[in-house]
C-alpha cells in the first residue's frame, strides 16, 4: 500500500493503550489514537470498501447505457454518482491516515485493487443492473451497516450513516424493477438466466468462512462486528425471501431445522467467467482454488481500473 512515512511512527500509541480506549467505551479518531496493528487494520478494510465503491462505478455506468429510457438512464447515472462519493469518503479518510491518495488511485496496478471479484464480470444489459442493484448493493449494505454498528473508528461511522441511506435506494431500484421485469414472461427468462451467475458469485463475496477467516484483528478491533458467515447468511435472509416472492429461483433455502439458510450447490464452485457459467458439475472446489481466481482478477479488471485512471494519466502526460 502506498505509504509515505512508515505506520510504526503515524500511529502514536501501543496496542494495550488503544484495547484500553476501546474498552472505555471510546471510539478511534485518528492517527493520535492509533496503534501500528490498528491504522494496518483501518487501511486494509477502508481500502477494500473504497476500491469496491470506486469500482461498482464503471461497471454500472457500462450496463447503464442499455437503461430502456432517458429516465432510467438518470438513475442509473445517479447511482454512479452516489458509488464515486461513496468511494471519495473512504479515500479521503486513507490521505488523513498518511496514504499518498494520487499513487492509491491513480497508479496502482489494476491487479492490487481489493474490490470483490463480482465486479470483474461485465455487467451486459439492464437486466443485470437492476440485479446487480439488488444483489450487489444488499451486499454492500449488510456489509456497511455492520460496520456502521460495530466500527470503533469514528470518522468512518459517521459518515456511513449517509452512504447506508443511499444504498437503501439502490437496492430498492433493484428491487422494484426486479418486480416490474417479473411480470412480463420474456423479462423473467432473462433475470433468471442473469441471476444464475450473479447469485452465486454475491454468495463468494463475503469470502472465506470463519473457520478459514485471515483478519481476526478485524473484529477484534471493532472493524467488524459479525464473521463471514454470518454476513453471507444476513444477506441470503435479505434476498432469498424476496427472490421466492418474485417468483424467480436461486439455489438457496431457509432450513427450519437448522435455523439457517442452507445452498443447495457445490459451493464454492468454479466459474467461467468468459461464459459467466457456473461449472457446477465439477462438484465443489477448494477455497484455496477460489482465491486463485481471485488473485488472477476477471476479464473487466484492467478495462474498469484503466477507465478510472486515463484522465489522471493524459493530464501528467500533458503536463510533462
Ligand atoms: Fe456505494
Ligand atoms: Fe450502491
Amino acid at each position: 500500500m502506498a505509504s509515505e512515512i512508515p505506520v510504526q511512527e503515524l500511529a502514536q500509541k501501543s496496542e494495550d493503550e488503544v484495547r484500553e480506549r476501546l474498552a472505555a467505551g471510546k471510539l478511534v479518531e485518528g492517527l493520535a489514537h492509533m496503534s501500528p496493528q490498528y491504522l494496518l487494520g483501518i487501511r486494509r478494510i477502508l481500502t477494500v470498501s473504497a476500491d469496491t465503491e470506486l469500482v461498482s462505478a464503471p461497471a454500472y455506468l457500462r450496463a447503464a447505457q442499455h437503461a430502456p429510457a432517458l429516465n432510467n438512464f438518470g438513475s442509473a447515472v445517479s447511482i454512479v454518482q452516489d458509488e464515486l462519493a461513496h468511494a471519495h469518503i473512504g479515500y479521503r479518510l486513507l490521505g488523513d491516515l498518511g496514504v499518498d491518495m494520487n499513487e492509491l488511485i491513480y497508479e496502482r496496478d489494476p491487479l492490487a485493487f481489493k474490490y470483490p471479484y463480482a465486479f470483474d464480470v461485465p455487467l451486459d444489459s439492464w437486466y443485470e443492473l437492476v440485479l446487480a442493484n439488488a444483489l450487489y448493493d444488499q451486499a454492500g449494505f449488510v456489509l456497511l451497516s455492520d460496520v456502521h454498528r460495530s466500527s470503533t473508528f469514528g470518522p468512518w461511522k459517521r459518515a456511513l450513516a449517509k452512504v447506508d441511506k443511499e444504498e437503501t435506494f439502490h437496492l430498492r431500484h433493484g428491487r422494484t424493477w426486479v418486480r416490474k421485469l417479473c411480470a412480463d414472461p420474456g423479462d423473467k427468462r432473462a433475470l433468471q438466466a442473469s441471476l444464475n451467475w450473479m447469485f452465486m458469485l454475491t454468495l463468494e463475496w463475503f469470502g472465506l468462512p470463519d473457520e478459514r477467516k485471515l483478519h481476526g484483528i478485524q473484529l477484534e478491533y471493532g472493524f467488524k462486528g459479525m464473521g463471514n458467515d454470518e454476513l453471507r447468511q444476513a444477506w441470503m435472509a435479505e434476498v432469498v425471501p424476496f427472490i421466492d416472492e418474485v417468483g424467480l429461483s436461486v439455489p438457496a433455502h431457509f432450513d427450519a431445522e437448522q435455523q439457517r439458510y442452507v445452498i443447495d450447490c457445490p459451493f464454492p464452485a468454479a466459474f467461467d467467467a468468459e461464459r459467466k457459467q457456473w461449472l457446477l458439475d465439477e462438484g465443489t472446489i477448494s477455497w484455496d482454488e477460489v482465491i486463485v481466481r481471485w488473485k488472477g482478477r476477471g476479464p473487466m479488471n484492467r478495462e474498469y481500473v484503466s477507465r478510472l485512471q486515463r484522465g489522471y494519466r493524459s493530464r501528467l502526460e500533458v503536463a510533462a
